[in-house]
Parts: structure tokens; C-alpha cells; sequence
């Protein structure tokens, strides 16, 4: 038997996955957004290469508003198996990532979105509007435990490792206690209903989720090599996972870190101002919220540290104790060697810190940013 050209067989499996955003139509479905994966290879394998199809096609089809997926998989020619060598199994592969209903036949999907009343609404509680442009947007607000931002969850949540490196699910199968430890923001633009006759005018542009860290106050400060001398500090658990749940105590009550831990407004809404408009109201949320003495982010990245360091200082520069801050006067600013310590009060800096509710080393890098920008 001839050898097989395996470049033949093979696909690129970012090529190959087409995801859409659709709403049902008279006899069938009509695509909003069709786009790629950014990244396949936590799915696919590290080469984001699929074996075994000629014309392969993955087709992710998502109801814009519940997001309810249908998976139909194409290709004009399979490999027939010789030996070991046989076509990859994607339903197998994508049973790890999909809900099970998304795996039924095309037809009874596309009925099941027709189903979808017209007054649908998101999961969880609607947490803020937004116009801009002439277009409304929705931000709406659910914890995990709620079992429809769990089904929302699940549905959507191959779209990480396609495109936050990195990304991890979450274990949805924690117990509730855990699960409450999560609020999931979701944004949708809001369509009239002449937009969209008969059907929920909800679009979903992106999610984001946030996990509340125990806020670990110590008593005593820490001992350092000047005060080793001193009492020591009393020992307590650096977080109090380990003792919840406790009766009568939610995680919700306590001081805590929210970690904003997945960020993701989908292709065809990005670079568009979403992303900082979504990113400013879960600011929003959590500066307002007492229990939160501290807002975080998990591993961002390039394009997120960017969209964070230019929305948080335009939030500083409209506090005038922030535009006032200045270098002190006796600092010399050497090119070479350590950064002069104290270059601003740092009293005054912790303060600022602290009502912002922003992590220390990012408070930093703000304050520079904005002495910097004073440089003539
Ligand atoms: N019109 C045109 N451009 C605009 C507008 C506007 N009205 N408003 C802002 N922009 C520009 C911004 O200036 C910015 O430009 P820059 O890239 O030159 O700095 C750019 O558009 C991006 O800003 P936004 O539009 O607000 O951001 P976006 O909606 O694209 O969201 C994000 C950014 C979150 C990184 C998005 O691209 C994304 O989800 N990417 C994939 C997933 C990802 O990387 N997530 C973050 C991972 S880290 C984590 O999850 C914690």
C-alpha cells in the first residue's frame, strides 16, 4: 500500500473551527459574527493540527442570547484507518469541552433555538446599562452557585482556551460553598426589538469572572532583621479555605482580594471600547463594595495590561489628591543604580492606594506612569 501523505490528511485546526454567533430565521439560521480560535492547542494538541479529513470544517454555532451551542462537523473526505494510524476523534476530543446537548442533531438544534422566547432573559441580575454610539449594552451579574450562570459557564467556556492564553476552566463541580466564591459579569449589546422581530434582542459580546481571596489582615507586622528582636507575630492561617464552610458564614462577608481571573470580549466586538467599558463597570462594582479592600487581576496579558494601566489612570486623573501628588524635592533621579525610595509621600501614595482599592505593585506602576507624563 502506498505510504500516506499525511499533509494531505492534516488540517490546521484554528483554519478548521469556525465559530458563530446565529439567530434563528424562517427554515433555518442566520450567522451575526463567524470567527476562529486564536489558539487551538490545549484542545488539539501543540501543533493545532487535526488528522484524518480533507475539507474538514468544526462548525460552533452559539444562539447569540442563551448561547446554547450546536456542534456540526463536515468534511468532504475521512481517512479510512489502517492499522494504527486513523482520523482524529473530535467528538471525543470535544466531549471534554461541551456541554452534551450540543452534540444532537443540527435539526433539533435549530428548533430548540426557535423556542427561545422573545423575552429572554440573561442569567443572574441585570447590574448596569450602557449607550453608546446609539447601540445599548447590558451588563448583567451572577454567582456560579446560581445554576443558570452555571449553565451559561458551561456553555461557553471552550472559548478560553481559545483565546486567553493560559486559561483554565473552573471546576464547576466544587461545592457551593466554593462556587460562591465566583461572580460572573456578563456583556450583551441589547438590539431594538425592530432589530430583532420576534426573537430576544440579547447579542453576547463577552464574559468575565472574579474570585473572591480571603483579605489575610495581620496583627503584628511581619518580622523583618530590624525588629527580629521584637514579639513576634501570631500565628494564623494565611486563608481561611481550609475552615469554611462555617455555619452562618459566607465567603460574600468577608474582607477579601477580587481577582478578576478570565477577561473575554469576543472577535468581532473587540477594539471597539468594550473591553474598557466592561473593565471599568466590574471596577465599578467592587470599589462600591465593602467587603473588596482590594481589586486584582490573574496573570494578565499584553493586551490586558494595556487596556488596565490606560483605564485605571484616567480613573486616577479625575481625583484631584491623585493629580496632585508630586516628586518630592530633595530626590535626585539617577539614570543608574536603584530607584531613589519615597520619591513621593508614601503615606500619601498608600492612602490614594488604598481607596482605590488597586494592588500595591500596580498602584506603583500608575503613580510612575503619571510623574513620568509630568516630565516636560
Ligand atoms: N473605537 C476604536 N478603537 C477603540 C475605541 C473605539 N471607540 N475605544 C478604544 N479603542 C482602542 C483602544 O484605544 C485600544 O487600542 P490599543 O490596542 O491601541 O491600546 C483598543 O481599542 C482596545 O481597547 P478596547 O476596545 O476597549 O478593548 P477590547 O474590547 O478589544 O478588549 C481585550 C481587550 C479584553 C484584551 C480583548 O481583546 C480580548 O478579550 N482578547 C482576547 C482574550 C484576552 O486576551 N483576554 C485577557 C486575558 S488576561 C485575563 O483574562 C485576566
Amino acid at each position: 500500500m502506498a505510504a500516506v501523505d499525511v499533509a494531505d490528511w492534516s488540517a490546521d485546526s484554528n483554519d478548521a473551527v469556525h465559530i458563530s454567533l446565529i439567530n434563528p430565521v424562517e427554515g433555518g439560521v442566520k450567522p451575526l459574527h463567524t470567527f476562529h480560535p486564536k489558539m487551538s492547542y490545549s484542545i488539539f494538541g501543540d501543533e493545532e493540527s487535526i488528522f484524518g479529513y480533507q475539507g474538514l470544517k468544526i462548525n460552533l454555532k452559539y444562539n447569540a442570547s442563551d448561547m446554547r451551542p450546536g456542534l456540526q462537523i463536515t468534511y468532504s473526505k475521512k481517512f479510512k484507518t489502517v492499522g494504527e494510524t486513523s482520523p482524529t476523534d473530535l467528538k471525543a476530543i470535544l466531549e471534554n469541552y461541551l456541554p452534551k446537548t450540543a452534540f444532537g442533531k443540527t435539526s433539533d438544534y435549530e428548533t430548540s433555538i426557535t423556542q427561545i422566547a422573545p423575552d429572554w432573559n440573561p442569567p443572574g441580575e441585570l447590574y448596569r446599562t450602557i449607550e453608546s454610539g446609539g447601540q445599548m449594552f447590558e451588563i448583567w451579574k451572577g454567582c456560579l452557585a446560581d445554576l443558570a450562570v452555571q449553565q451559561l459557564v458551561k456553555r461557553i467556556q471552550i472559548l478560553v482556551p481559545m483565546f486567553i492564553e493560559g486559561g483554565t476552566f473552573i471546576e464547576l463541580k466544587d461545592p457551593e460553598w466554593s462556587l460562591e466564591r465566583w461572580t460572573v459579569f456578563f456583556l450583551y449589546n441589547k438590539r431594538s426589538p425592530e432589530a430583532a422581530p420576534g426573537i430576544s434582542p440579547y447579542v453576547f459580546m463577552g464574559y468575565s469572572t472574579v474570585y473572591r481571596y480571603f483579605y489575610y489582615q495581620p496583627l503584628t507586622p511581619p518580622i523583618s532583621p530590624s525588629n527580629s528582636s521584637k514579639k513576634a507575630p501570631i500565628k494564623r492561617p494565611a486563608t481561611l479555605d481550609f475552615q469554611l464552610p462555617i455555619s452562618g458564614v459566607s465567603f460574600s462577608d468577608l474582607p477579601c482580594r477580587s481577582r478578576i481571573s478570565q477577561f473575554l470580549i469576543l472577535p468581532p466586538f473587540q477594539g471597539g471600547g468594550h473591553g474598557a467599558r466592561f473593565y471599568n463597570a466590574i471596577f465599578d462594582f467592587y470599589l462600591a463594595e465593602p467587603q473588596t479592600l482590594e481589586i486584582t487581576v490573574e496573570d494578565p496579558n499584553e493586551a490586558f495590561d494595556d487596556l488596565r494601566d490606560l483605564n485605571d489612570l484616567a480613573r486616577l486623573r479625575n481625583d484631584p489628591e491623585f493629580t496632585n501628588l508630586r516628586m518630592n524635592s530633595n530626590v535626585t533621579v539617577r539614570s543608574k543604580g536603584p530607584a531613589p525610595k519615597d520619591i513621593v509621600d508614601p503615606e500619601q501614595v498608600d492612602k490614594l492606594r488604598k481607596k482605590f482599592k488597586i494592588a500595591p505593585r500596580q498602584f506603583s506602576r500608575l503613580v510612575e506612569m503619571y510623574l513620568l507624563s509630568l516630565i516636560p
